[in-house]
């Protein structure tokens, strides 16, 4: 793998673990380029960095020379992944709420890089209603997390706040680097644990006849990763599934459907639930008295198929009697993303409706912009891979509940 990683040696014990990990990535074939912050050259020399790097250790926001050659803009951009290893309390607490006062803060400010943090802290700081906040800020950012561990640690205590190890961390930065964006190290405190969650997704399908049937483009991927997400911030997850060719993320409990009135049915009966998100693309017409047999094929074709509208499994969950406490509807159109969206928001009686326009390469692609509307405004989601973008709404499904 020929890639670089910016890492970012915090101040913390495990700073020499860090070193470890410039050698488990070099084995790997990624080349570290090292920024080390005051806290951590109290535990680890630029020597040792750049000894093992092979690349100079950069250590001062404010160095003259250093910005002539390399500026920090450039510096945050010239690698494919940020890793932050230790990531302290500190580093973390900046980061969360934008703080950029010296190179590292400044860095991870200014970078369009993914970042992966590998906390490491004393138990009662990781623990810290702070801390928790601030980790889960960045992580409704779209940040990635590896650790930390359980075990004893440095200070004599026993807990979470150990660094992951050089192997895990490695392994984790060559996962994101692949494009896995599933992976979640982070143990502690799950926001959405207790919580019930409901997610139909895929396309339904509606038969004709024994052979053929009526249906749409969509892959299931978005809800798939929806599903994933809420299950890995701890909801109790129920996906609702129309027939896709992708795997179900282990976390969530399966209920395969074919039909829209299967759908509806297989819904209902996940009731009650804390949260809803139905993101599958529901044929709204089927045909209307499915053929026992076959058709046969006709000279000139069949001049009618007559088709009836099926339910509105959103609309229905919104008025229900045990209505989930929040709902969310997708609006996925070809034009007037927005306009139609919001008609929708009433219209179906849900709580927020998720628009993405589906003229391009969405259905079935990897990637989404997403515009989350609510009776308060609107917010947009960057481009990014279904994946993301699911994490991101999962983040801030949980920002409702806290
Ligand atoms: O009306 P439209 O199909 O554009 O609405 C899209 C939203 O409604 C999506 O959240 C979709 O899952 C949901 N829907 C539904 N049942 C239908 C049609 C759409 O739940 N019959």
């Amino acid at each position: 793998m020929n890639k670089r990683v910016l890492l970012i040696i915090g101040g913390g014990i495990a700073a020499y673990k860090s070193l470890f990990l410039i050698r488990v990535l070099a084995r790997r074939g990624i080349a570290s380029r090292v920024i080390l912050t005051k806290g951590g050259s109290e535990f680890v020399t630029a020597l040792s960095a750049g000894g093992l790097s092979g690349e100079k250790v950069f250590t001062d926001l404010f160095d003259l020379t250093d910005e002539a050659e390399m500026g920090h803009i450039e510096l945050s951009r010239s690698a494919d992944l940020v890793a932050v290893a230790p990531a302290t309390a500190d580093i973390l607490a900046k980061a969360a709420h934008g703080i950029a006062n010296d190179l590292a803060t400044t860095t991870l400010q200014a970078t369009d890089k993914r970042v992966l943090f590998a906390p490491s802290m004393n138990v009662r700081m990781w623990e810290s209603a702070a801390t928790q906040r601030n980790v889960k800020t960045l992580k409704a950012d779209g940040q990635f997390f590896v650790g930390p561990d359980e075990g004893d640690m440095a200070c004599g205590e026993f807990g979470f706040g150990r660094m992951a190890e050089p192997e895990q961390i490695a392994n984790a930065i060559e996962k994101i680097l692949k494009g896995d964006t599933t992976i979640d190290g982070l143990r502690g405190p799950k926001p959405l644990k207790g919580k019930r969650a409901l997610v139909t997704a895929g396309p339904t399908r509606e038969p004709i006849d024994p052979v053929r049937y009526l249906s749409n483009h969509s892959s299931g991927k978005q809800g798939y990763a929806i599903a994933a997400a809420l299950g890995r911030l701890g909801a109790d997850v129920t996906l609702v599934s129309g027939p896709v060719a992708i795997d179900a993320p282990a976390c969530a409990n399966l209920v395969k459907v074919e039909t829209t009135q299967e759908m509806l049915t297989a819904c209902e009966s996940a009731l009650p639930s804390d949260i809803f998100v139905s993101v599958a693309a529901v044929a709204d017409w089927r045909p209307e008295g499915r053929s026992d047999k076959k058709i046969k094929k006709a000279k000139g074709g069949i001049s009618s198929l007559a088709l009836t509208e099926n339910p509105d499994i959103l609309a229905t969950l919104s008025t229900a009697k045990n209505r989930p406490e929040l709902v969310i509807g997708f609006a996925a159109e070809t034009n007037d993303v927005l306009d139609h969206a919001r008609a929708k928001l009433s219209k179906k009686g849900c709580d927020w409706i998720v628009a993405n326009d589906v003229s391009g390469d969405v259905m079935g692609g990897d990637h989404n912009s997403l515009i989350i509307v609510t009776d308060k405004g609107e917010e947009t989601f960057p481009r990014l891979t279904k994946q993301d973008a699911a994490r991101r709404l999962a983040g801030k499904i949980s920002e409702h509940f806290t």
